[in-house]
């Protein structure tokens, strides 16, 4: 059997602790209705929480094996990748943005930096990254790095693209994901492309990005696609944005 790429699994502690929650309420509700250790109301409101609890880990599970594939596509296609760029995704894991995006490439460089943690994304780690890559053949136009996305091992205004896909809410602290894009401003050509996809802090981003002087900034509607569903902040491509007249548009 050929071997496929595997992108892994977002934020694995959690949909392990819905699973395991979920399995609870319903064997305890199940007690209640087959004896008599608790009411009946208590054992509906253990079945509720146990089937909500089951459904959000299968939304979870959904999205990271399918969901986001999808995303991932219409977000590489708003880029109009040329062929000749440098492109970095930033919090690349198993590489799911940093390999599309080197599918785009004929001359150019796709490079992950990652701090490879398996919190954020189960078995992560750089070989499985390059392994994606040479199953995909693209190994020869990706690199992977280690590197913290609040300082970015690159020169000054020498990257053409920048993505990152549910990366930067991992920056717990508001002032340190502003550290994170500030080094994205850094690195990045003065008509350089960006697009980032996460489900929270996305006014942030966009915030930050105008005041930094970043022109053509843009954020996306939510994307049902993927659960918790997602927005794209888009700085130079064509994402479709929020309805006009929204503040951050
Ligand atoms: C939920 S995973 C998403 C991985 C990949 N972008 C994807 O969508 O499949 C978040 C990634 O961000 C990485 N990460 C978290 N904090 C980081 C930081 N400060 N610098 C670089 N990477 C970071 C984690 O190690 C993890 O690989």
């Amino acid at each position: 059997m050929i071997p496929k790429p595997d992108y892994g699994i977002d934020a694995p502690p959690v949909v392990r602790a819905l699973s395991i929650s979920g399995i609870l309420f319903c064997a305890a509700s199940s007690k209640g209705f087959s004896s008599s250790s608790y009411s009946l109301t208590t054992a509906y409101i253990f079945l509720i929480a146990g089937l909500l609890f089951i459904t959000l880990a299968l939304l979870m599970l959904y999205s990271s094996k399918s969901g986001k594939l999808k995303q991932r596509d219409r977000l590489i296609d708003s880029l109009s990748i040329k062929g000749n760029e440098t492109i970095v995704d930033l919090g690349c894991g198993k590489g799911l943005l940093l390999i599309a995006a080197a599918k785009k490439l004929t001359s150019g460089k796709a490079i992950g930096i990652d701090i490879w943690k398996d919190t954020d994304l189960s078995k992560n780690n750089p070989d499985t990254t390059n392994r994606n890559a040479m199953l995909e053949n693209v190994a020869e136009r990706v690199e992977v790095k280690t590197a913290d996305m609040r300082d970015l091992p690159f020169d000054d205004e020498s990257i053409d693209i920048i993505v990152a896909s549910m990366a930067l809410h991992n920056i717990k602290n508001k002032e340190e994901r502003k550290k994170a894009l500030q080094e994205i401003n850094r690195v990045l050509k003065p008509e350089g492309k960006i697009a980032i996809m996460d489900f929270k802090h996305t006014d942030e981003y966009v915030t930050a990005l105008k005041e930094m002087g970043r022109r053509n900034v843009v954020l996306s509607g939510l994307k049902f696609g993927m659960f918790p569903p997602v927005r794209i902040v888009s700085v130079n491509c064509k994402y479709n944005p929020r309805p006009k007249g929204h503040p951050l548009c």
